[in-house]
């Protein structure tokens, strides 16, 4: 791993989970540590880049080094990376589980247990990362794809309908992926892809920080 590579080099990392509520004390989230995302952000930083990292509810303590910015709902995470990339951001890499739905409309007062089943309609939550890479002018953008199937061909087309340089896929289960110390990551961009095989999430951090940079100077192969 080869320090400096990022040097001069404006990254915001998103990591964690968000999470949506659904009254005053329930919320909906996911099982995200955040570890990947903070060891993505630490990385870059080691590589010599200036880091913002955005992070959802997280037991973690803030990385040294680098502005934190905490947020709770997916609303927050957007109006973070939003307020970033007004000040500018060259590298915007979105490792955070943001959620895909919240409640449509989260109660004011403590639901009330009741004996009947209860409906919860839920809404589309705006895509942070899709937004990012529609923007004008944009960072060069890199997304994760947490799958449980089918990763390679899903990895490809989370990277198109996204429009992202890179997309970081992993499978997801059998002690890989959230809550785990361990990952496994199949890196795949336009033309080309990689299998980073089972490491420590701050040893891939590393391995993936240097093929972002590869691709961002312009020299990226298989
Ligand atoms: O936090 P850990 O416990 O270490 O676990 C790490 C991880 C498994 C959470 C991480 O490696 C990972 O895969 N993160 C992405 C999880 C995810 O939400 O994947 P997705 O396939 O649903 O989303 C695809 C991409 O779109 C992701 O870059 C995500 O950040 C982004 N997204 C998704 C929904 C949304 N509303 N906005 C987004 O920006």
């Amino acid at each position: 791993f080869s320090t400096g590579r990022l040097a001069g080099i404006r990254v915001v990392v998103t990591a964690g989970p968000t999470r949506e509520a659904i009254d005053p004390v329930r919320y909906l989230s996911n099982r995200s540590s955040g570890k990947m995302g903070y060891a993505v952000a630490e990385a870059a930083r080691e590589a010599g880049a200036s880091v913002v990292l955005i992070s959802g509810p997280t037991t973690l303590d803030a990385p040294a080094g680098m502005d934190m910015v905490r947020v709770e709902s997916a609303a927050e995470m957007l109006d973070a990376v939003q307020a970033q990339l007004a000040s500018a951001c060259d590298l915007f890499i979105s490792t955070a589980a943001v959620a895909d739905y919240r409640p449509a409309t989260p109660a004011i007062h403590k639901i009330k247990r009741q004996m009947e089943a209860l409906s919860l309609p839920l809404q589309p939550v705006t895509d942070i990362l899709a937004s990012v890479a529609q923007g004008n002018p944009r960072p060069f953008c890199v997304g994760f794809a947490a799958e449980t199937e089918n990763l390679l061909v899903s990895a490809q087309k989370k990277r198109i309908s996204k429009g992202v340089e890179l997309i970081a896929a992993n499978q997801v289960g059998g002690g890989l992926g959230f809550d785990a110390d361990d990952n496994e990551l199949l890196l795949v961009w336009e033309g080309g892809s990689k299998t980073l095989e089972r490491a420590s999430k701050i040893r891939l951090a590393r391995q993936l920080v240097e093929q972002i940079a590869e691709l961002y100077a312009g020299g990226g192969t298989t």
